[in-house]
């Protein structure tokens, strides 16, 4: 069987400096669109810690912290991805990373006020048991932020790439962990976003999808 981690690693290690030069944008435009979506999302959410799974070179914990402080964690499990993202947040107060895999992260339950994950999910060889990490990561009232290629939209996944899904699977994945889905939308034809709370409409208000 493929070790999709591994396979995972070695592509963004390569592909690291180039990444970090552009933002991710000289691969795709979406990621930089989505985390852009994802901070607009976030503007009335006093999350207090964020946690961003995937963190890439660390554009969207670079985006938060310029705009409202705070405390941040990026997690990814490519150690050049890495170096960028600590290059680029250097000084920031509140900033700190950790080496992992999205399927077992090494925090207690609680520990966030959010959770985003942009541009990474199509890479897990374990899905649901991402979601489940995120979803026990946070603390109750905490959001889930996800966003990804529209499988409607996209070719066969590559190599190194597990599954893409759609808006609606996006949802779906959310609802099964527990997640109440208060957005779910398409950025753009090729992404999807979906944005679940923890504890439901006790702390947010579910919008009709
Ligand atoms: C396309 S980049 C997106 C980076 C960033 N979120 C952004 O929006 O620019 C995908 C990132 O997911 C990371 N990644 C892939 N598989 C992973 C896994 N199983 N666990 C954690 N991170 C993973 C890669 O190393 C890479 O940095």
């Amino acid at each position: 069987m493929k070790d999709l981690e591994k396979l995972s690693r070695e592509h963004f290690d390569g592909m690291a400096d180039n990444y970090a030069a552009t933002d991710g944008e000289y691969y795709t435009p979406l990621p930089k669109l989505c985390c852009t979506r994802a901070a607009e999302l976030l503007e009335g959410e006093d999350f207090g810690r964020l946690l961003d799974v995937g963190c890439g070179s660390g554009y969207l914990i670079s985006l938060l912290h310029e705009k409202r402080g705070g405390e941040y964690v990026g997690l990814d499990i490519s150690p050049a991805m890495l170096a960028h993202a600590r290059e680029k947040l250097q000084g920031a107060d509140g900033v700190t990373f950790a080496e992992s895999g999205a399927g077992s992260l090494p925090f207690g339950d609680g520990a966030f006020g959010a959770v985003t994950c942009i541009f990474s999910f199509h890479h897990y060889p374990y899905p649901e048991r991402a979601v489940a990490e995120a979803y026990r990561v946070l603390r109750e009232g905490g959001v889930y932020i996800l966003a990804d290629v529209n499988a409607a939209t996209a070719g066969e996944p590559g190599e190194e790439e597990f599954a893409f899904y759609t808006r609606d699977e996006g949802a779906a994945l959310l609802e099964r962990a527990g997640f109440a889905v208060e957005v779910a939308e398409e950025p753009t034809p090729r992404c999807f976003l979906v944005k679940g709370r923890k504890g439901g409409a006790e702390f947010g208000q579910r919008q009709p999808r």
